[in-house]
């Protein structure tokens, strides 16, 4: 049985005030599902905070990125020791928007996945194709090379240890959702991927679908055998609208 796992990526969203009320409402109000594990990513600046509201509760906390340096002279960077000391335990890696406005490469992503990991964060590794990638009938081949590249000289271990999300960079804030059947194929074609450094690792990984998750359509992608959870923007910073995709798992 694969974890499920409900994480809500807040982006650029979650002041420290808008973080206390967030997380005090979801602790208030019904996030728990045993079924699943819940998770929220806010900014930098609000993970301590969040990792203490927290604190022995159903929820864990991730952080947006990491440096893929460990130490140094590198301005503006946080480092995996500096989220592990705050009490992060996920780390989102390769974000299309990271990539998008950041430049960042599946090899970059590579390199902190890997640390990521030999520090002891669970790495989450998003990929996902743009609407002319997928309109050119390009999806698999770039899922394919995405996947391949960002977990490139993983072991089993590492793959048991890591989580991916197919996040389709036209269905991202745009209200546009992958149909469920659309989200599987990609899903079933990511671990069939995975499946070909090491079988049982790929069975037992969790891939998470992100864009436009809301309460109305949590249910139809969930229930998708591929679909182990979600990766949640604009709905996970509405307590209710999180609760209730939580509640559809
Ligand atoms: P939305 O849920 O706002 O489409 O964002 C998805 C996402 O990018 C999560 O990482």
């Amino acid at each position: 049985m694969r974890r499920t796992i409900i994480a809500g990526n807040w982006k650029l969203n979650g002041t420290i005030q808008e973080t206390e009320d967030l997380i005090t409402a979801l602790l208030n109000g019904e996030s728990k599902n045993d079924k699943a594990t819940v998770l929220v990513c806010p900014p930098y600046t609000s993970l301590q905070l969040a990792a203490k509201l927290t604190s022995g509760t159903h929820i864990a906390v991730g952080a947006q990125d990491m440096s893929a340096q460990e130490k140094g002279a590198y301005t503006a960077e946080v480092s995996a020791d500096m989220l592990l000391t705050v009490g992060v335990t996920y780390v989102i890696l390769g974000h299309s928007e990271r990539r998008q406005y950041h430049g960042e490469t599946d090899r970059l992503v590579n390199k902190k996945a890997k640390l990521a990991l030999a520090k002891g964060l669970t790495p989450i590794i998003c990929v996902g194709e743009t609407i002319d990638q997928r309109e050119a009938g390009d999806t698999d081949k770039v899922i394919g090379g995405q996947i391949e590249e960002t977990i490139s000289g993983f072991t089993a271990d590492m793959i048991r240890r890591s989580v991916i999300a197919y996040e389709p960079v036209w269905a991202i804030g745009t209200g546009q959702t992958a149909t469920p059947e659309m989200a599987q194929e990609v899903h079933k074609f990511i671990r069939e991927k995975v499946a070909a450094t090491d079988s049982e690792a790929a069975e037992a990984l969790p891939i998470l679908y992100g864009g436009s998750m809301k309460p109305g359509n949590a249910d139809g992608l969930l229930s998708q055998p591929d679909i182990d959870g979600g990766l949640i923007g604009g709905a996970s910073l509405k307590a209710a609208d999180f609760i209730g995709i939580i509640k559809a798992v």
